[in-house]
């Protein structure tokens, strides 16, 4: 049995987690920095960083408590080191390197967006790659062959905004306010995607692009003026959510056919929509199995870095779950990409 601690600070969530054996969460406490960050509007970089130096260490204390564990029990480290905010990642990489040091425990830099594919070996716990993922974050709208552990290959990509920035984009010109992807959620539930519809972008191939239909929804907006009212507001946000999900899932769908995978995974923060969790399970029934992360597993959290740095490690190899990864250096890396 080997212990992981994870640390994620890349962004506005701070968290701490202890895995077992990559795939089984012994905790995985998350603290939001939305209530600081909301008078803003977004996320405020320097705000953010200094937020999570303070936290850090208590949510360590938690997270080991919770776990039940001392720092003794712990096999390995593993902490963010991109993408996400310089600031932010040189916090977690730096308290990472502390406790490793003072441990003296590996310490593993794990790549984000692995880290939310892993998610998917949290809540499933025989999923093993050759898997296609659908990694949509604030960032990133990626479908992504995993071949093996630790091996990536992007098929496809937005070309402009990533869907989550498009929601969060769209909630503020809906006068929702920060975090606009749940707020806008939680709205598109009262309204009717067909009363106003936008339309659905389709590119050629495996490419996403939400720039036009942002910009549809504003000339939208802007026509109706002041005679909109809260269920046309309602209207739209399910118009838009409609069109942004239909978008994403017209690529997995093609892509699923094309790799004939048996495994699919639909994961990162806007994999907690509620629309794209209905209609993933529709699009890709019957063809694969697919794993959707649990909802605090979908969004920001340590538990899925842990997973991640575990299954890359060679302490992986020890137990055949891959065959054996390399501790990576936690160097800080804000544009990491896969
Ligand atoms: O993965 P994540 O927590 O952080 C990044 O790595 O970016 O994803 C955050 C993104 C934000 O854009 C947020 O608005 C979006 O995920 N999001 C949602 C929902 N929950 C979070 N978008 C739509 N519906 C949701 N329920
Ligand atoms: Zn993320």
């Amino acid at each position: 049995m080997a212990l992981t601690l994870g640390i994620e600070t890349s962004c506005d969530e701070t968290s701490v987690a202890v895995v077992q054996d990559g795939r089984k969460v012994l905790s995985n406490v998350i603290h939001s920095q939305v209530d600081l960050h909301k008078d803003f509007g977004g996320v405020v970089p320097e705000l953010a960083a200094r937020d999570h130096l303070e936290r850090l260490p208590s949510l360590l204390d938690l997270a080991l408590d919770n776990a039940n564990i001392k720092p003794s029990d712990l096999d390995l480290i593993a902490v963010t080191r991109g993408p996400g905010l310089a600031g932010c990642l040189l916090v977690g990489v730096g308290v990472g390197e502390g406790l490793a040091a003072a441990w003296s425990k590996p310490l593993t830099g794990v790549n984000h967006l692995w880290g939310h594919t892993y998610a998917a070996m949290l809540a499933q716990p025989d999923l093993q790659p050759p898997l296609l993922g659908l990694v949509v974050s604030g960032a990133h709208s990626d479908l992504v062959r995993m071949p093996e552990h630790g091996r990536f290959e992007v098929i496809g990509r937005t070309r402009d905004d990533a869907a989550g920035e498009a929601f969060d984009k769209a909630a503020r010109m809906l006068g929702l306010g920060y975090p606009g992807g749940p707020a806008l959620d939680r709205l598109a539930r009262t309204g009717d995607p067909k009363r106003r519809p936008l339309p659905r972008p389709s590119l050629e191939g495996l490419e996403y692009s939400f720039s036009g239909l942002k910009t549809a929804l504003l000339y939208r907006l802007r026509d109706l003026g002041g005679s909109l009212t809260e269920q046309d507001r309602a209207d739209l946000a399910a118009a838009f959510e409609h069109s942004v999900v239909e978008s994403l899932l017209e690529k997995l769908d093609q892509a699923l056919t094309a790799s004939q995978s048996q495994e699919g995974v639909v994961c990162g923060g806007v994999a907690a929509n509620t629309l794209l969790r209905k209609r993933s399970e529709e699009v890709v029934a019957g063809r694969a199995r697919l794993t959707m992360p649990p909802l605090d597993l979908c969004t920001d959290n340590a538990a899925m870095i842990a997973a991640a740095g575990y299954s890359t490690s060679p302490l992986a190899g020890e137990v055949g779950r891959s065959p054996g990864g390399a501790f990576r250096p936690a160097v800080v890396d804000p544009s990491l990409s896969w």
